[in-house]
């Protein structure tokens, strides 16, 4: 038997935009997905079970149904096993801090811890652009045509700027002056159908759209320095900037504005949508010593609020 984890991660800025190949930046959260896996004997089978789901579903090759919600860790076991080139039959056990469908990378975290397991129980050491490769291709049976930030978040942890098109740099930071803040819509909605959204809005009014990507952009370059430098008011600023344009690209809603209005009403610095948007969570940047007074605005109209640090640890074999 082996497990390993993964954390889950916030989007700072550049979401939808990096999937047009702009850059964004994510950070690593506090929060994991842990996965257990365990080969089994008999015919081969992947047996997953999701504990947060409250589901067990058993996927053997043609016979796997693609419409169950395990599908995706089922496939990123099978393409492990694959590039390994060793057929075994197994069992994946997934329980999982990071909440469904919220914009906090819950799909790419799973699929890494998943990935990183099933080689650890098969006795291969992957490398973790190797992990990464893996996890996304799991991404692509989720969410159609992602970027590839989540699964490279959710594998190298810490923060990263993440261009599709260049890959990752760290961004060496030191957040302890601040905390994220995350408050959830209560809209689940799947990230796969906002993507089409935006890009078929993009499509069709390309002169309008191709100015404010390079904005988002150009906001994204500026937040990385930001971040390098501490300059934590400049990162809210932009934040904020980087919630209008998510605005004008149609993923945001009267609950979420509710949201991010309240936290920069009870001191944030900055709020944003995070993730996909269209529900799931907004995520607020506040000095550390204003985090619980902006939490607790939050609460008054989000049923769960997360109060996050930075994890600077990617995946990982637990012992
Ligand atoms: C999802 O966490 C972020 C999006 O930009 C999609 C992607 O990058 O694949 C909305």
């Amino acid at each position: 038997m082996a497990k390993a984890s993964a954390p889950g991660k916030v989007i700072l800025v550049g979401e939808h935009f990096v999937v047009e190949n702009q850059p964004a930046i994510a950070a690593a959260l506090n929060l994991r997905a842990r996965v257990l896996a365990e080969v089994l004997s008999g015919d081969f089978r992947v047996e997953v079970e999701s504990k947060n789901l409250s589901q067990k579903a058993v996927f053997q090759r043609e016979k796997a149904n693609k419409e169950s919600p395990l599908y995706p860790i089922y496939y990123a076991a099978l393409m492990t096993l694959e590039y390994i080139g060793l057929q075994k039959p197994l069992k994946i056990f997934i329980d999982s801090e990071i909440p469904p469908a919220a914009g906090m990378g819950s799909s790419a975290s799973v699929a890494v811890a998943t990935v990183a397991a099933t080689a650890a129980e098969l006795g291969v050491k992957l490398t973790l652009e190797e992990v990464s490769r893996l996890a996304y291709q799991a991404e692509v049976i989720v969410h159609g045509k992602p970027s590839g930030i989540d699964n490279t978040i959710a594998t190298f942890g810490g923060a990263i700027a993440y261009r599709k098109s260049e890959g990752f740099i760290r961004l060496e930071a030191d957040f302890t002056p601040v905390a994220l803040i995350l408050a959830d819509s209560g809209i689940p909605r799947s990230t796969g159908e906002m993507v089409r959204r935006v890009r078929a809005l993009k499509e069709k009014y390309p002169r309008i759209m191709d100015p404010l990507y390079h904005a988002a952009g150009h906001l994204a370059i500026e937040a990385g320095k930001a971040i390098e430098e501490g300059d934590w008011k400049r990162l809210g600023e932009l934040m904020n900037v980087n919630h209008g344009l998510l605005s004008a690209v149609q993923v945001s809603n009267r609950v979420i504005e509710e949201l991010v209005y309240a936290a920069r009403e009870a001191g944030a610095l900055g709020a944003k949508i995070t993730g996909a948007g269209g529900g799931g969570n907004i995520v607020a940047l506040t000095w550390k010593e204003d985090g619980r007074k902006v939490a607790d605005a939050l609460r008054k109209i989000s049923r769960k609020v997360y109060v996050c640090d930075v994890s600077a640890e990617g995946v990982r074999i637990e012992g």
